[in-house]
């Protein structure tokens, strides 16, 4: 493994560029518009200032590191990519054109990945002539800290092509956990998005406030963030959207989000972001918690 490229230089893609460019492989960054790769590559190079900062980076590491990402906005230049690595908007139409595109474009032994945290791997992978060497490579924000990557098989992703993923996720200092057959929320969303949507019922069901549910969980239960101060952070708007994901596709009454989540969304309430979700937020801050719930439900 020799050389990546990363379609979209987001939140997602700048994190995995930095990672891999990090670990000595030269880096392919592209994204629609030129000002928006650079972009990319400032937020690479704020995070490996902080990195030399706190002393985990040499000063001299930095040139390097940038100097292994070549930024583009043609396709074409990935055709040679030993791995491709898709994190662009999370809209099946998007990502399926751009699959044909690389399947014609790409050499016959490049690996074409998708970070997609909802979407179908199989129906991704059936946009090309190769769903053998098509897989799901779920990265966790933010990428530089979170050490897990979720490798997930489509149907016809061959164990092959999970070898060689898993060797470039080790190679990049992560560890993966193998997903044998897709499946929405894959492992990591699958249990937490219902275990937060648990927590909105006991709130919403009148049972105990937010503070309470979220005290309860940390000490009684030794996590490091409460359930609700969880979602909030993650988006409210996102959870229920992924909710909703799992509540479609198995049409099991489980994953139904209760009507205080979709009273919220309706509101504009999406947690941090927005200022009020199941805490109020100085927006100007996000980290700080001006105050209690909104509701005493
Ligand atoms: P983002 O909105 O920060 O970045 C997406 C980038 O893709 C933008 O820069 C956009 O210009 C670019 N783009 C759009 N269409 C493109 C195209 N046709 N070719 C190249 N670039 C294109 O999005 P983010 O958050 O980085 O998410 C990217 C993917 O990663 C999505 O599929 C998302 O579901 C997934 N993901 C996101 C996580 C998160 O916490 N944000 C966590 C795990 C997965």
């Amino acid at each position: 493994m020799k050389t990546v490229a990363i379609l979209g230089s987001g939140i997602m893609g700048a994190g995995i560029a930095q990672v891999a460019a990090q670990a000595g492989l030269s880096v392919i960054l592209r994204d629609l518009q030129m000002g928006i790769v650079k972009d990319g590559l400032v937020t690479i190079e704020q995070n490996l200032d902080k990195m030399i900062k706190r002393g985990s980076l040499l000063a001299d590491e930095k040139p390097k590191i940038l100097d292994r990402i070549n930024v583009t906005t043609d396709l074409t230049d990935v055709q040679n990519s030993d791995l491709v690595i898709e994190a662009v908007v999370e809209n099946m139409a998007v990502k399926k054109q751009i699959f044909a595109e690389l399947d014609h474009i790409c050499s016959d032994h490049t690996i074409l990945a998708t970070n997609t945290s909802s979407l179908s791997i199989t129906e991704i992978a059936a946009s090309t002539k190769r769903p053998d060497r098509v897989l799901g490579m779920h990265f966790f924000n933010p990428v530089p800290q979170m050490r897990l990557v979720e490798l997930v098989k489509g149907i016809e992703t061959s164990d092959q092509t999970i070898d060689i993923a898993r060797n470039f996720t080790n190679l990049i200092g992560k560890d993966e956990v193998v997903v044998n057959r897709e499946s929405p929320g894959f492992i990591v969303n699958r249990i937490l998005m219902p275990f937060m949507n648990e927590a909105i019922f006991i709130f919403g069901d009148g049972l105990a406030t937010p503070e309470e549910i979220d005290t309860a969980m940390k000490l009684g239960a030794g996590m490091p963030m409460g359930p609700l101060e969880l979602a909030d952070m993650i988006g409210l708007d996102i959870v229920h959207a992924a909710i909703l994901v799992f509540y479609n596709e198995f049409r099991d009454p489980k994953y139904r989000p209760h009507t205080i989540l979709s009273t919220y969304i309706r509101a504009g309430y999406y947690g941090r972001k927005s200022g009020k979700g199941f805490y109020n937020y100085n927006i100007n801050n996000t980290d700080i918690i001006m105050g209690g719930s909104n509701y005493d439900s």
